[in-house]
């Protein structure tokens, strides 16, 4: 089976604090993966060393069965922690904003959001909905984006 993420040996040191200590986990296509540990574990660290938001000290990490990290980081989506919106306006005027990333009509826009059960907020500005229907629009986003519908297109449609 295709692994989708593979790390080996991935080492991260901040200054004299090794944050990721040695990881290697193999993620096959199509599997949900979780990691857990205490705060300060060092899940965050691991998961920005696998998005290329910061560089490992040592070790190695292959996506898509490829060491071409640049091109394969492409087709992935990602939420780390807060998503990042603009607070002022509408969950649909957001996505406005981010359609740049793949052209998308309004009815497109509307379309995902009933998908990601946010049908009847699109209009309230985003800084009134809760912590998890923010969450919800940053998967929006990541829909619109293309890598998590490629992702539903080969696995559930
Ligand atoms: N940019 C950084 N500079 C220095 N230390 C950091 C940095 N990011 C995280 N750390 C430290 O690395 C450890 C792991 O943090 P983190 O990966 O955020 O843990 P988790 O997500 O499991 O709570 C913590 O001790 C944290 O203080
Ligand atoms: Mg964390």
């Amino acid at each position: 089976m295709e692994c989708v993420i593979e790390t080996e040996s991935l080492l991260k040191v901040y200054g004299d604090l090794a944050a990721v200590k040695g990881v290697s986990v193999k993620v096959r296509k199509g599997d949900i993966y979780g990691v857990i540990g205490k705060n300060g574990a060092g899940k965050t660290s691991l998961l920005k060393l696998i998005l290329g938001l910061t560089f490992p000290t040592s070790g190695g990490i292959k996506l898509f069965g490829s060491e071409d990290l640049s091109a394969e980081r492409k087709r992935i989506g990602s939420l780390i922690e807060e998503p990042a919106l603009y607070n002022g306006v509408s969950a649909f005027e957001n996505m406005k904003r981010f359609s740049y990333l793949s052209p998308t009509d309004d009815e497109e826009i509307n379309r995902l959001l009933e998908f990601v059960g946010l049908g009847n907020v699109g209009k309230k500005p985003v800084k009134a909905l809760s912590l998890g229907m923010k969450q919800r629009l940053h998967l929006h986003f990541l829909l619109l984006w293309n890598p998590v519908q490629n992702f539903l297109n080969d696995f559930l449609l």
